[in-house]
C-alpha cells in the first residue's frame, strides 16, 4: 500500500532529510520507525501524508501517486489515513467531543453514529470524562490521547502516528501500543514512529532504523507481547 523509490526531500534551506529512500510497506504490516532526533523520520511520514513533497523519486500511497497529487485531491488521500501528529494540532476552539467528531461530520457521517463512534473512541483512549475540556485545559498526554482518537475515528486503513506516547507515562504507552497492536490485528496498517526502545522490545514486528536520512536497518524481531496472552475483548473498531 506504500511504495518509495530512490526517494529524496531537501527543504528549500539546503536541509537533506532523507537521502535516496526505497521501501515497501505492505498492507496490514505493524512497523515501527526509530532513529535519533533529526534522522528524518517525521520527514518520512510527512512525505506520506503530502505534507511535504519529495524533492526526488517516486512514492505511491493507498493507491494515490503522490508525485502527480492535485492538491484538491489531498483530501481524499487523507481519508484513507488517520494521522497522529508530533506536535497533535488539535482545534483549540473546539472541546475533546468536537474534535474528535470533526473527523466524521467532514465526511457526512450522521450525528447518531458520530456519538457512538466518538464515545466508543474515547473510551478506547481512557479519556471519559474530558469530553467537554479544551484542548487548553488538558495535560500534553491527554492532548495526545484526544490526537490518537482522532485518527481512529473513522476506522482508517492506514494509521501514521508520530511519537503517539512521546508524553505518555510508561503505563499508558504500554496501553496505548497494545491498542494499536489489537487494531493492526484487525488488519488495519500501522506505522509508528517512536524513541521509546522498550515499546519497540516489547512489541516487535518490523524495526526500519533512520539514521542521517537514509535507512540504516529494516528488521522483523521477534515480538514479546502476544496479543492472545492479554485479550480483554472489544477496542470498538
Ligand atoms: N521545514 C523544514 N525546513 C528545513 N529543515 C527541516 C524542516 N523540517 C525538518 N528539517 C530538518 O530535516 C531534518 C530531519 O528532520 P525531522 O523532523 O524529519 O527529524 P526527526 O527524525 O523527526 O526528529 P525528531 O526525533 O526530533 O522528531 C533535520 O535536520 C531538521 O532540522
Ligand atoms: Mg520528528
Amino acid at each position: 500500500m506504500i511504495h518509495l523509490r530512490n526517494v529524496s526531500k531537501i527543504y528549500p534551506n539546503g536541509t537533506e532529510a532523507l537521502k535516496n529512500i526505497s521501501l515497501d510497506i505492505n498492507k496490514g504490516e505493524f512497523v515501527f520507525i526509530v532513529g535519533p532526533s533529526g534522522a528524518g523520520k517525521s520527514t518520512f511520514l510527512k512525505l506520506l501524508i503530502h505534507e511535504e513533497k519529495a524533492s526526488f523519486g517516486k512514492i505511491s500511497v493507498n493507491g494515490f501517486d503522490m508525485m502527480k497529487i492535485k492538491n484538491r485531491k489531498v483530501p481524499y488521500l487523507r481519508r484513507t489515513m488517520g494521522i497522529v501528529f508530533q506536535d497533535f494540532r488539535l482545534i483549540d476552539k473546539m472541546n475533546v467531543y468536537d474534535n474528535i467528531a470533526f473527523a466524521m461530520r467532514a465526511i457526512g457521517e450522521p450525528e447518531k453514529k458520530i456519538k457512538k463512534r466518538v464515545k466508543s473512541v474515547i473510551e478506547l483512549v481512557g479519556l471519559n470524562g474530558k469530553e467537554k475540556c479544551r484542548p487548553n485545559e488538558l495535560s500534553g498526554g491527554e492532548q495526545q490521547r484526544v490526537s490518537l482518537a482522532r485518527a481512529l475515528v473513522n476506522k482508517p486503513e492506514l494509521i501514521i502516528a508520530d511519537e503517539p506516547t512521546g508524553n505518555i507515562d510508561p503505563k499508558m504507552s504500554f496501553e496505548i501500543m497494545r491498542k494499536l497492536v489489537e487494531i493492526n490485528n484487525r488488519g488495519t496498517t500501522v506505522i509508528v514512529v517512536t524513541h521509546e526502545h522498550e515499546l519497540v522490545r516489547e512489541f516487535g514486528g518490523r524495526v526500519i532504523i533512520i539514521k542521517g536520512g537514509t535507512v540504516e536497518r529494516d528488521d522483523k524481531i521477534q515480538t514479546v507481547y502476544h496479543p492472545a496472552d492479554q485479550d480483554e475483548g472489544d477496542v470498538g473498531t
